[in-house]
């Protein structure tokens, strides 16, 4: 088993990169790491890559995934262990402007895999433009077999599950916090969401207001989530990629003691992974608490 330890960046077409460029980096508030004619890296500025555009036909189609394993870790190795496991992972260098060398591989719904071990930050500005998130939080997926796909991260990547709805929504750490990936059974096989944390409460109220005033309507919240506990808001960028910003998500400070880090907001102490029942999807406040989570079914 591979032990991934930070959900990295993600990988997304897009035929019109202008137009991505400017929301990325003028909404969000992403700095350009490097541009050319087919393709753009951008990062947090605070110096972590987090999402990369490529031309292509598709609108906001997840074509990579990348998680960082630990620093120092042999690649040669972890490709050796794939192996084993029946999974073929090829070499690949400079995936983009702080990763030299990787591996690449595809997961059970036939997106491609990056695992790294050692990234070098890019400059970091420390300056507020935009929503300014401070890292890249999680990736949320339609899956038609949401135990499958769980399986495969847990046992492939070191994933745990930290909790269930139902048997239908999965949602998996790799670290720390609550989520970095989740995995909702559904008939069409998609992207569901993608989410950046924000520093706190009000970042998040401060982003609906900046959004709304760079009319970009919310699609769901401001609320806050019961599985995870972030308060959430939702809106879709210009390829149609539904975007969440995110705070104050559980976490699961100490895997020993097993519990979530008490928060006020918890329904029992102490908080442990478990299986919520199948209307968990609705929100503790906010719009959320009446409507359904976006997206789903
Ligand atoms: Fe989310």
């Amino acid at each position: 088993m591979i032990q991934v330890k930070r959900l990295a960046h993600a990988t997304f077409s897009t035929p019109d990169l202008d137009q991505q460029i400017d929301y990325w980096t003028q909404v969000v508030g992403l700095a350009v790491l490097d541009r050319g004619e087919n393709h753009c890296f951008l990062a947090t500025q605070l110096g972590e890559e987090v999402v990369a555009l490529e031309r292509g036909a598709e609108r906001g189609f997840l074509r990579r995934i990348a998680f960082q394993v630990k620093p120092g870790s042999d690649l040669g190795e972890l490709a050796a262990k794939l192996n084993d496991e029946g999974i073929q992972a090829e070499r690949r260098t400079d995936i983009s402007p702080g990763v030299k060398q990787a591996i690449v591989f595809t997961d059970p719904m036939g997106t491609m895999v990056e695992v790294y071990a050692d990234y070098t930050f890019s400059p970091s500005s420390g300056n507020q433009i935009g929503v300014s998130p401070m890292k890249f939080g999680h990736v949320a997926s339609r899956v038609h077999d949401a135990e499958k796909m769980t399986k495969f991260y847990c046992d492939i990547l070191g994933f745990r599950v930290s909790d269930w709805i139902g048997d239908r929504f999965s949602f998996l750490r790799c670290g720390v916090d609550h989520h970095s990936l989740n995995f909702i059974k559904h008939e069409q096989q998609a992207l569901l969401h993608i989410a950046f944390e924000l520093r706190d409460r009000s970042a998040v109220f401060e982003s609906c207001q900046y959004l709304t005033q760079n009319k970009i309507p919310l699609v769901f919240g401001p609320t806050r989530h019961v599985v995870g506990h972030n308060i959430s808001a939702y809106h879709r960028n210009p390829d149609n990629i539904r975007v969440e910003f995110f705070t104050e998500m559980d976490l699961m400070a100490d895997e020993e003691l097993g519990y979530w880090e008490p928060r006020p907001w918890h329904e029992e102490m102490p908080l442990k992974p478990k299986v919520w029942p199948d209307d968990t999807l609705r929100c503790q406040w906010g719009f959320g608490s009446t409507g359904t989570f976006p997206g789903y079914p």
